[in-house]
């Protein structure tokens, strides 16, 4: 109004200046409209805007942003609990830190250093690729690295680049190009104590500096968003009894079993940079019936199947477990292995017969599956598939 006002009055005034002002305004406010891009030739406009929406990209982004900025701990520790069992108290603590560590973000450094220990097969790789894909919904944001194949002390140019004039320096290493690319994600060093002690100390930069430097160009990788995640067995029968006797808080229980690993020729400058270490439980009773169930289930999607309401007959949970007795040195691997012996005939029979939901029957000592086109009524249908 106010500007309508001043406009009529000059044009009263100085008419020659209000038409300037009057023009000059229309220019701009067709030119603001053509930088938008709506009237730009497709070809020149924001490649988003052309062939997606980029309005609702930015706001989706956005919101994944603040999402990860605040992550619900509860809920984070529910969705993982339901794929690994038997781990429920390292669950919720590592859900508890991830919490504060992402809230106090923006710090050079990654957003947490964890080590995962404990007898083999008790779920410490499996832990840190469910994390992965819970916390970001998506199975990209997971860097594997085999650490057992980085063995020598020359190896740590596979994953930090080559200086230039060296073998493999036209491209960058494992690690980098990992992080370069996707740099929010957790990088799981697995069995990290295979990997040569010179390999550990390159990582000391990693998480000390908040980025690595690729050794064939110089640049600088940001380390700052990235979880790291070492898992490994060494001392893994000490560590077990110190967590079995220990009664004082977790800050003693980390220091007993960092001092464990030291003597398991862990260096100490890389055991004092890790923030936190979690013990793994070996699996027991309906434990590793839970994961024999959940193993079932795994191998039945592979085949497009799903497993009906209710549909692993009890014995065949106890028959496994019960098979595998107490030889927990191979933890529930060998579970695994029992189980995908007995049903992947089954299974492939299942899927041949145009199954979608089957059911788990142990007949005499053969596991039978039978298929349920009728899931929703429980009616139950034999298929001709039956498996030793
Ligand atoms: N706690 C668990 N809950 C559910 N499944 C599990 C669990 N532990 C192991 N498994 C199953 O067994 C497989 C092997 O476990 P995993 O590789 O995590 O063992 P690990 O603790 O890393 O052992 P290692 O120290 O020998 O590497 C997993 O892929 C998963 O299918
Ligand atoms: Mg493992």
């Amino acid at each position: 109004m106010g500007t309508v006002l001043f406009v009529v009055t000059l044009h009263q005034t100085a008419p020659l200046l209000a038409k300037v002002i009057v023009l000059s305004a229309c220019a701009l406010a067709v030119g603001q409209f053509l930088y938008r891009g709506q009237y730009f030739p497709r070809v020149i406009m924001d490649v988003l805007s052309r062939l997606s929406d980029k309005a609702g990209l930015e706001r989706a982004f956005e919101a994944r942003a603040k999402k990860l900025a605040t992550i619900n701990a509860e809920d984070l520790a529910r969705r993982v609990k339901a794929r690994v069992v038997g781990q429920d108290e390292t669950i919720d603590q590592i859900a508890i830190q991830l919490r504060r560590r992402f809230a106090a973000q923006g710090r050079n450094r990654p957003i947490a250093v964890f080590c995962f220990t404990g007898a083999p097969g008790t779920g410490k790789t499996h832990l840190a690729k469910a994390l992965a894909e819970e916390l970001f919904e998506d199975r990209n944001h997971l860097h594997f690295f085999d650490m057992s194949q980085y063995g020598q002390a020359f190896s740590a140019s596979g994953l930090f680049g080559s200086p230039k004039g060296y073998v493999g320096s036209q491209s960058y290493g494992a690690l980098t190009a990992a992080l370069r690319d996707m740099s929010n994600a957790i990088v799981l060093l697995d069995e990290f104590e295979k990997a040569h002690p010179e390999v550990h100390k390159r990582f000391l930069a990693a998480w000390n500096d908040g980025f690595i430097t690729e050794a064939s160009d110089g640049a600088r990788v940001s380390t700052s968003q990235a979880i790291f995640i070492l898992t490994t067995n060494a001392a893994g029968r000490r560590i077990s009894e110190i967590a079995q006797n220990h009664k004082g808080d977790r800050a003693e229980l980390t220091q007993q079993v960092k001092s464990a690993m030291l003597d398991a020729q862990f260096a100490p400058e890389v055991l004092s940079r890790i923030d936190d270490v979690f013990i793994f439980n070996p699996l027991r009773g309906l434990d590793l019936a839970r994961v024999v169930a959940l193993e079932i289930e795994r191998l039945a999607a592979q085949y497009d199947l799903k497993i009906a309401e209710g549909g692993i007959d009890v014995a065949v949970l106890v028959d496994t477990v019960e098979a595998l007795g107490d030889r927990v040195d191979g933890g529930v691997r060998d579970v695994a292995r029992a189980v995908e012996h007995q049903i992947t005939d089954g299974l492939l029979d299942a899927r041949g017969a145009g199954a979608r939901f089957i059911r788990l029957v142990k007949e005499q000592d053969r596991v039978k599956i039978v298929h349920d086109p009728l899931e929703a009524s429980g009616h139950l249908k034999d298929s001709a598939s039956t498996s030793s």
